[in-house]
């Protein structure tokens, strides 16, 4: 890989990478959350600037130190996911989406704390779905030749396979690469391993056996700087 060959086959690229997981308040003190580490994420913005890209890292609630060498923008919420990831791919040759948006939020946030009612009452929350960044930014692209790459994590369901299900949500994506972890033996949160497939839109498949966040994050650029243009 780009790592163990000490190659700068990203230098003169600027890349995008989110990660961490988004938070969607009910109140000044609540919010709805997800359990993303931000490891994945992290881990592809090292490696890509050990390769020599200028890397801006969009972090999401991440308890990590800012890696070295890397322009980090920290949000909370996917609405302002979306604004920094949306301007900053208009001009990246390549954006990696590891961060896991909540796909719903709140529709109403309350300004002051709630509170309990007297009556003993519980409120109902009502949910609306989050815009999807990643098929925006992969249907409107600005900077034509980028690489887009998603990330998934399936169980598979009575409705089709792991691959079946991975090779649908790439189409629907419109991205170009889709890095797949199966989680049906139960995901596992703040790992420092992961063991993925890469599925593209071209139709190959890479298998990336067990190993470091670090040795899947150089197989991604791999994948990601042999597809580049220009
Ligand atoms: N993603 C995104 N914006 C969202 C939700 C997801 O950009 N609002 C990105 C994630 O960062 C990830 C990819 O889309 O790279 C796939 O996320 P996933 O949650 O698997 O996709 P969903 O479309 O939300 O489908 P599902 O119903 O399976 O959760
Ligand atoms: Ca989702």
């Amino acid at each position: 890989s780009g790592a163990a060959a000490g190659l700068t086959d990203l230098a003169g690229r600027s890349v995008v990478v989110s990660a961490g997981g988004t938070r969607e308040y009910l109140d000044p003190v609540r919010f709805l959350g997800n359990r993303s580490s931000g490891l994945q994420g992290y881990a592809l913005a090292r490696a890509a600037a050990a390769r020599g890209a200028e890397v801006t890292l969009v972090a999401a609630n991440v308890s990590l130190p800012d890696p070295a060498g890397v322009k980090v923008v920290r949000v909370e919420t996917t609405a302002q996911l979306r604004e920094v990831v949306v301007a900053a791919a208009a001009a990246a040759d390549a954006v990696v989406m590891a961060a896991a948006p909540a796909d719903f939020r709140p529709v109403d946030v309350s300004t002051h704390k709630i509170k309990k009612a007297a009556d003993g009452s519980s409120p109902a929350i009502e949910l609306t779905q989050n815009p999807d960044i990643l098929h925006e930014i992969s249907t409107q692209r600005s900077r034509p030749g980028s690489v887009i790459v998603g990330f998934a994590a399936e169980t598979g369901d009575a409705s089709g396979s792991v691959a079946d299900l991975a090779r649908a949500k790439l189409a629907r994506k419109g991205c170009d690469l889709l890095v797949v972890n199966d989680v049906s033996g139960g995901a596992v949160f703040g790992s420092p391993d992961n063991e993925a497939v890469i599925l593209a839109a071209d139709g190959a498949t890479v298998d990336v056996p067990h190993g470091s966040k670090g040795a899947l994050a150089h197989v991604i650029w791999d994948e990601v700087a042999r597809r580049l243009q220009d």
